[in-house]
């Protein structure tokens, strides 16, 4: 098997080849800082001035609103440790639900370990987030909710813009992570009532290790890095010009092409769930069937391990992310299926298979074929599968 079938967009994307054109002038042509004031920093720093126009208008913002990052992780920690820093004598509550990113939640966790008060706020079997929690959830002292806008691993939607007028009506900041939404679905920050957005470039087939923070005009919150005078004083670094003109030209491409990717990735993977749901026993869909992301599917099988599946996958050319996370040499079963009420058991066995714009109808027909005959491999070495017991290992 030659060609990798790559199916793991929710993890990176491959850069767009157009967004690797854009960016080469700026790595050692126009290499200036645009922080200096020769011409060829003058240079850098127009282009990286209209790269900022050009990505705030495709949210919904305003360019002096947008502040380069180094990713997701950076803008969701920034949002979270910020506001709780400049806002703490107004209260040190803060709102999040149990199904964030592990850059929300553990930025959370520390906080709590610094004397802050967490309440996060449950979702239902398919991932959602209740409104009437959230409401109930605000007190006083709140200072931030932040809940993401899709979830990473089920592609379940959150009902953000119902969220920002709860948040509103209660005067209280509101951050979203759109890490898994931007360049995928339509984004209006105006729309959707948010006060802070986390974008990651990786995500829309643009560079690693770039990203943005939307900050409403006038928001409080402190600096997380040090340093120059950077982006107004408020993120210190010098800017990563390559990356921010590849996440523009990201952002460009996926305005333009937005809705026929999902229109196509969305057909693609029902196709995929028609023939694996067909063709495999007890094999369920995890997260919210209408509001998920259009390239998601995420699947959990009795009986078996979600690594056991990922590793004889790979060995087809195929690559794919299971609901656990492998942390400190023990595996995990991921707090998203278990804060959906999955059991741990039936966690473990879960398969999530995001599509993308080079995903083909040969590429899901041929993981039709493979994957069933894994299944049934790994059933028949599992010692919690018994294939002919109708209860299967759920009693
Ligand atoms: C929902 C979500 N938030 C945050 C991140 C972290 O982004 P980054 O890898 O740019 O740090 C990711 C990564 O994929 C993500 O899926």
């Amino acid at each position: 098997m030659d060609k990798i079938i790559y199916l793991d967009h929710a993890s990176t994307t491959p850069a767009d080849a157009e967004v690797v054109t854009a960016m080469l002038p700026w790595h050692s042509e126009q290499f200036g800082n645009p922080s200096t004031v020769y011409s060829l920093g003058l240079t850098a720093a127009h282009a990286v001035q209209v790269a900022r126009e050009a990505i705030a208008k495709a949210i919904g913002a305003d360019a002096d609103e947008i502040y380069f990052t180094s990713g997701g992780t950076e803008s969701d920690d920034w949002a979270i440790l910020g506001t709780a820093e400049a806002q703490q004598k107004k209260g040190r509550h803060l709102i999040t639900s149990t199904i964030e990113h592990h850059a929300v939640l553990e930025s959370m966790e520390y906080l709590e370990k610094h004397g802050y008060e967490i309440t996060r706020v449950a979702v239902d079997g398919g991932g959602l987030v209740d409104l009437e929690s959230v409401r109930r959830a605000i007190r006083p002292d709140t200072i931030l909710v932040s809940v993401m806008h899709a979830n990473n691993e089920v592609g379940t939607i959150q009902p953000i813009a119902e969220i920002g007028k709860i948040t509103r009506e209660a005067g209280v900041l509101f951050h979203v992570d759109a890490v898994q939404t931007a360049g995928k679905l339509p984004l209006d920050v105006e729309a959707l009532g948010v006060d802070m957005l986390s974008v990651s470039a990786h995500n829309l087939y643009g560079p690693k290790g770039i990203g943005l923070l939307y900050l409403r005009k006038r928001t409080r919150i402190s600096p997380l890095f040090h340093g120059g005078g950077q982006e107004k004083g408020r993120r210190a670094g010098t800017h990563n010009v390559p990356g921010i003109m590849g996440m523009a030209k990201a952002f460009e491409l996926a305005g333009a092409r937005m809705g026929g990717d999902a229109d196509r990735e969305a057909a693609l993977r029902d196709r995929l769930w028609q023939g694996l749901s067909g063709d495999i026993e007890a094999i369920y869909l995890n997260g919210d069937p209408v509001r998920r992301l259009p390239n998601n599917l995420n699947v959990r099988l009795d009986g078996i391990e979600g690594e056991a599946m990922i590793l004889m996958l790979d060995m087809e050319g195929i690559c794919v992310s299971s609901g656990s996370a492998c942390t400190t040499g023990s595996l995990e079963p991921s707090h998203v299926l278990l804060a959906m009420g999955i059991p741990a058991e039936h966690a473990h066995g879960s398969l999530r298979v995001t599509l993308g714009r080079g995903t083909t109808a040969e590429d899901i027909d041929h993981f039709i074929k493979v994957f069933p005959p894994i299944v049934s491999r790994l059933r028949e070495m599992s010692p919690v599968w018994c294939a002919n017991c109708a209860c299967k290992q759920r009693n």
